[in-house]
């Protein structure tokens, strides 16, 4: 197989991705999409080897390229999607995906439309250290059967909602747009399927800012086997950005902590519980990119496939279903 050219939209985040292409074997970045003038001048500086171009559709219908990273803001992501597959590109979304459920439609549509195009997105807690090892605790039975997961995204970062594009989308899902990370682990740390979920939300936090939706979303999810989980998304914390999450299991509770997790397998207070130091997060955002690279090639298999990621949304779009209109909500056919 030739070498791949890719090409970057978006260089916020977008530029990690770039980064990630270059560790990833036989790809080439030979096109970059800003929309932002100085954002350009920084990128023609540092990426001197690549096109450059201001609207995201002329590097869409670039046909030198053969696989796009799309990192401009969330309510783009869907449209450009679906353009990449039908101009033949394999595509690494940015999350969230979409935003509605219809756009996700769109999405299945357009890649079953295009046999042969791949899709993988960045909920890239799942390359850290601290979660594959908890990861393999679980499938090894550490942890006993799994019977309640507690995941919040604590954003810690309110101002992001007041002076940056977030607060300016309409509609902007703060599920969607961070809690996705958690919704993604739980369902991958568990290899459970979520089949109703049930939430609310408020706007405590971010009152006078003008901001439509809730900035806090807690939901609480019923997976297949029983298992019961709470995810939030709690953007107005006075906490610093951490992925508070913790795992009950018949054998032992984990917990994960700023600087190390704790492994609990006693009900008994004077046994400690086990320290675990790996690395948290321990992540670069470019960090998926190389695996997915190597399943286009069909040398291996891409981090996130479709289906996980489609089942993350699935969810997430359910989760802003029930607050919107106060009703719990099933999933798929079950
Ligand atoms: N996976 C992660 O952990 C992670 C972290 C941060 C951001 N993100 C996601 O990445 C995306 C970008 O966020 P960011 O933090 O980099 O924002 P940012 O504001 O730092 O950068 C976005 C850049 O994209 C450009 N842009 C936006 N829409 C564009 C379009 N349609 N065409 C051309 N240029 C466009 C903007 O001009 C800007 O330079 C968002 O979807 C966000 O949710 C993901």
């Amino acid at each position: 197989m030739q070498r791949l050219r890719a090409g970057v939209i978006g260089l916020g985040v977008g530029e990690r991705h770039i980064h990630g292409f270059r560790r990833a074997a036989a790809v080439d970045v030979v096109a970059l999409c800003d929309m932002d003038l100085q954002k350009q001048s920084m990128a023609r500086e540092k990426y001197p080897e690549c096109r450059m171009y201001t609207h995201a559709d002329d590097l869409l219908a670039d046909p030198e390229i053969d696989v796009v990273a799309i990192a401009s803001y969330d309510h783009h992501h869907a449209a450009q999607i679906v353009k990449a597959f039908d101009s033949g590109k394999h595509v690494f979304s940015e999350k969230p995906l979409c935003l509605r459920d219809e756009e996700l439609r769109a999405i299945k549509e357009a890649l079953s439309r295009n046999p042969g195009v791949r899709l993988s997105t960045n909920t890239v807690l799942r390359m850290s250290p601290r979660f594959r090892d908890l990861r393999g605790r679980i499938q090894n039975g550490e942890l006993g059967r799994l019977y309640y997961a507690e995941a919040d995204y604590n954003y810690g970062r309110l101002f992001k909602l007041r002076e940056g594009w977030r607060g300016q989308i309409p509609d902007y899902s703060v599920m969607l747009g961070g809690g996705v990370h958690v919704v993604d682990l739980m369902l991958w740390l568990s290899g459970r399927r979520v089949v109703e979920v049930i939430a609310s939300g408020n706007k405590i936090c971010s009152a006078g800012y003008g901001f439509s939706t809730p900035d806090m979303v807690v939901a609480i999810l019923r997976f297949d086997d029983g298992m019961l989980g709470k995810v939030t998304a709690n953007f107005g914390c006075v906490y610093p950005h951490f992925h508070k999450v913790l795992i009950y299991g018949t054998e032992a509770t984990f917990e994960n902590g700023i600087e190390s997790a704790s492994l609990f397998r006693s009900r008994d207070r004077d046994v400690p519980p086990d320290r675990i130091d790996t690395p948290y997060p321990g992540i670069d955002k470019g960090d998926l990119i190389p695996g997915f690279i190597d399943a286009i090639r069909g040398i291996g298999h891409a981090e996130i496939e479709e289906e996980d990621l489609f089942a993350t949304m699935e969810v997430c779009l359910a989760i802003d279903k029930s607050w919107r209109e106060d009703v719990p909500v099933r999933l798929g056919s079950a």
